[in-house]
């Protein structure tokens, strides 16, 4: 399976990384053949390692290669999606699909017709799987309350370094949208679909429309109780932290780790700890062991689809899929809609099999 890289910068690095990680220990039969990035220097540092060829325009890029891997910056991921459909290739996109609802779901509209997934990593994190796993068996009765705060430095800087993070008509917003898409996905994935969703956000760092303090609450049909709190600040010792606490009817759960864990687990009985394993062949790459584990969590997402790609070939689907993504997306909608209304609580009805 060839592979055109479409974006270059962060996240399509750590991409470059982790297909040449899985190719080499054979865990993918794909490998990047073409890169393209408006940034030619960019391009051509990812393609040099595969020996791919840097493309002069993601035509070309696509023209050569049976999957698009899109990391460009958010407003670019719908004019490559549309590119690519066009061509019948798979696709591969970064979350968020698009800055604004209405883009999402045209990225929805054009996705769903091949095979695709999006990069919504969570739904890989062992920690998470843990957490919906005791939700789902009820062994500790309800989850009464959940809390999940996300914070990281801005992320304008240092290893993000980006700047059309401040830009509202690149980005579609701040923390809520760019970074905790994630966490309102993980929130779906645990809990299901609200029906009550209220929200206020706040801007600090003089960016208009980047807000960046964030809390978001959802109330659930059984009566379950769920607060997001998320922020960009400039404590540049935190990058991307997250801790989640689950009050159970009979159990205390928490984590601090949004990929192995450990997951707490305490008790009137008394308290355990769950540990997630990152996949064997991690110890396989040519890493050290903790980056070898942090690359994982994006490498495992990525040998699935692949593998799904090679076997069942325009049938395959990947987990998470753009229906996945859209569903998040309209939650993070609900909540910039409550937050523009001063707090409005907004009754949410989900589309009807929408699916998780
Ligand atoms: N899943 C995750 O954990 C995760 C993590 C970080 C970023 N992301 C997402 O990935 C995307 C990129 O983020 P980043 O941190 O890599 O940003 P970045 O600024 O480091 O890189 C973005 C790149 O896109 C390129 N680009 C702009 N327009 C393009 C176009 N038309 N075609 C091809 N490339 C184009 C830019 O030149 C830049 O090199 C964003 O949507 C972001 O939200 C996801």
């Amino acid at each position: 399976m060839r592979i055109a890289l479409i974006g270059c910068g962060h996240i399509g690095t750590v991409h470059s990384f982790a297909l040449k990680q899985l190719a080499d220990v054979g865990e993918i039969d794909a490998r990047v053949v073409t890169t393209y990035d408006p940034d030619a220097s960019r391009a051509e540092k990812l393609a040099a390692p595969h020996g791919a060829i840097a493309a002069d325009s993601i035509e070309d890029a696509l023209d050569g290669a049976d999957v698009a891997w899109i990391c460009s910056w958010t407003s670019a991921h719908l004019p490559a999606v549309e590119a690519a459909v066009a061509r019948g290739m798979a696709v591969f996109c970064e979350k968020p699909l698009a800055p604004t609802l209405a883009e999402c779901e045209r990225v929805g509209r054009l996705m769903r017709a091949v095979p695709n997934q999006v990069g919504l990593v969570l739904r890989h994190a062992p920690v998470f799987a843990n957490v919906a796993d005791i939700v789902a068996d009820g062994r500790y009765g309800l989850p009464m309350a959940v809390m999940l705060r996300d914070d990281q430095y801005f992320p304008n800087q240092a290893m993000y370094g980006s700047t059309w993070r401040c830009d509202v008509a690149k980005a579609g917003g701040g923390a809520l949208i760019e970074h905790s898409i994630h966490d309102v996905d993980v929130l779906r994935w645990i809990l299901g679909d609200p029906d009550r969703v209220t929200a206020r956000t706040a801007s600090h760092f003089s960016h208009p429309g980047i807000e960046d303090a964030v809390t978001a609450g959802f109330a659930y049909p059984d009566g379950t109780v769920a607060t997001l709190v998320s922020v960009w600040h400039q404590v540049m010792t935190r990058p991307s932290t997250r801790r989640l606490e689950v009050l159970f009817e009979e159990a205390f759960c928490w984590t601090e780790d949004d990929y192995l864990g450990p997951l707490h687990v305490e008790t009137s009985s008394g308290s355990e700890v769950l540990l997630g394993e990152a996949p064997a062949y991690a110890a396989r790459f040519d890493l050290p062991e903790i980056l070898a584990k942090s690359l994982s969590a994006y490498a495992e997402p990525a040998r699935l689809f692949l593998s799904a790609l090679a076997t069942e070939g325009t049938d395959a689907r990947g987990h998470p899929d753009v229906d996945v993504a859209l569903a998040a997306h309209r939650l993070v909608d609900a909540a910039y809609r409550s937050a523009a209304a001063g707090g409005e609580t907004i009754v949410f009805q989900p589309i009807p099999g929408a699916v998780d």
